[in-house]
């Protein structure tokens, strides 16, 4: 008999191609899919006997039943056009008494392993501790280090720094809380940096230990078959023992590439639709804040790009984020003279990433260290040292992301 997981990847290739095709406004293709796919729930719903899921299972049904509508309506179809199959009505089985404490014990059938700090890392056989970076959070950083993005931060903490009252309107007016972010920007930016200061924030707004968890996503990659999917998912039941948890996913596009552009890879549709499922379908952890960071948005999926809310763009820094973290960083080293505002507009016209402006604090830095080796009496920099660097250290910044990022802002932006 076919697995429960099989018929989900199938009943989300059909919902997806589904909606692909509405976008594209092709209805009775589009129809034929949203059938195919009300036929899987329906075998789904008979056999998962979780309340739960079987409750979602039913505002899925209502989903499709209103695409379905959508495409008679756009066809000019009479109403007796048969809609798609729902799932046959069945007693429901009581609701499993909640566990409040944190971490809760591992759910589903994951076989864990019980390790000293409480926490199950074996899930499904997979020790998912291997994907966990090892500086998983940087406990110190904050929003008030992060320079600049102010209009980003303001957009992060109205969507996720909620009262109980807000939380509990929210779910009145049936408003669904965001919990998949994305943040795009070239490399060197500032992702990791904002999740991390996100993260802690978070922690320090809700007075609760929240734990961040951070994953590079080329390591959940792996050339046999179902290994890659098979990741994900341990990695998204390991979650699921916190009452709240923060997931970062860095190189998100390494995982969720478009499954239109890697025609030639098969594993990558089983591997959206496997993440899609975590992330808002069946199997979804709504204790979870999920953040994926990415250089490459435009190679995404589609149906994982239209999920993720808000989506943040970390740009290249402007002249004024560079200044202050130039004047906090080197401030007090400078000669009277130098002038680090021009400094900065410098670095903003050479398009300076973070990065490459705290690989340029390092080097004029070096220098220092050399010139005062060299003569003790030397204990400022000046501005043959910054030249000097300036040699050195040039802007990462490649001109095909940068007008690629600029492609996608255009049609993606929303902040
Ligand atoms: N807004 C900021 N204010 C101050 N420093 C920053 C800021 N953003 C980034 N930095 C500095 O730049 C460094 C690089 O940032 P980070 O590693 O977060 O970039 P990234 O966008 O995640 O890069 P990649 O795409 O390569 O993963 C950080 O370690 C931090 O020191
Ligand atoms: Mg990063």
């Amino acid at each position: 008999m076919e697995s429960i997981n099989s018929l989900k990847n199938r009943f989300l290739t059909e919902k997806n191609e589904a909606e692909y095709r509405l976008s594209g406004k092709n209805y009775e293709v589009a129809m034929k899919h949203l059938e195919a796919a009300g036929k899987l729930l329906g075998e789904i719903y008979r056999r998962d006997i979780n309340p739960q899921r079987r409750e979602e299972y039913k505002q899925i049904r209502n989903q499709l039943e209103e695409r379905f509508q959508e495409c008679k309506e756009a066809l000019g179809l009479a109403p007796s056009r048969p809609a798609p199959a729902r799932p046959a009505p069945r007693p429901v089985a009581p609701k499993p008494a909640a566990n409040a404490a944190a971490p809760k014990q591992a759910q589903g059938k994951a076989k864990a392993q019980e390790e000293d700090d409480g926490v199950n890392y074996m899930i499904n056989g997979i020790d998912v501790k291997q994907f966990l970076a090892s500086e998983s959070r940087d406990k110190n950083v904050m929003f008030e280090d992060v320079i600049g993005m102010e209009r980003e931060k303001a957009t992060v903490r109205g969507e996720l720094f909620l009262t109980e009252e807000e939380k509990a309107y929210k779910q009145e007016i049936g408003l669904k809380s965001k919990n998949f972010i994305l943040l795009y920007g070239l490399p060197g930016t500032g992702k990791t940096f904002f999740a991390m200061a996100l993260s802690n924030e978070l922690r320090q707004f809700s007075g609760e230990d929240i734990p961040f968890f951070s994953v590079v996503c080329t390591q959940l990659k792996s050339s046999h078959v179902g290994a890659t999917e098979n990741n994900i998912i341990a990695l998204f039941e390991f979650t699921k023992q916190f009452d709240r948890c923060v997931l970062f996913m860095d190189e998100f596009d390494a995982i969720g590439q478009s499954r239109q552009k890697a025609s030639g890879d098969p594993t990558a549709v089983t591997t959206v639709n496997t993440l899609l499922t975590q992330l808002g379908g069946f199997d979804s952890n709504p204790n979870l804040l999920f953040i994926a960071a990415t250089n490459c948005p435009y190679n995404l999926d589609g149906a994982l790009l239209s999920r993720a809310s808000p989506k943040i763009e970390v740009p290249l820094p402007g002249g004024e984020v560079l200044y202050g973290t130039l004047q906090r960083k080197l401030g007090n080293l400078v000669a009277p003279d130098v002038d680090l505002s021009a400094v900065a507009k410098k670095l903003e016209q050479s398009k300076f990433s973070n990065r490459d402006c705290s690989n340029l604090i390092d080097e004029i830095k070096r220098k220092l260290f050399e010139a005062h080796r060299v003569d003790d009496m030397i204990n400022n920099v000046d501005s043959a040292m910054i030249a000097s660097a300036l040699r050195e250290v040039k802007s990462s910044v490649k001109r095909d992301e940068q007008i690629a990022l600029e492609e996608f802002k255009a049609q993606f932006a929303e902040n």
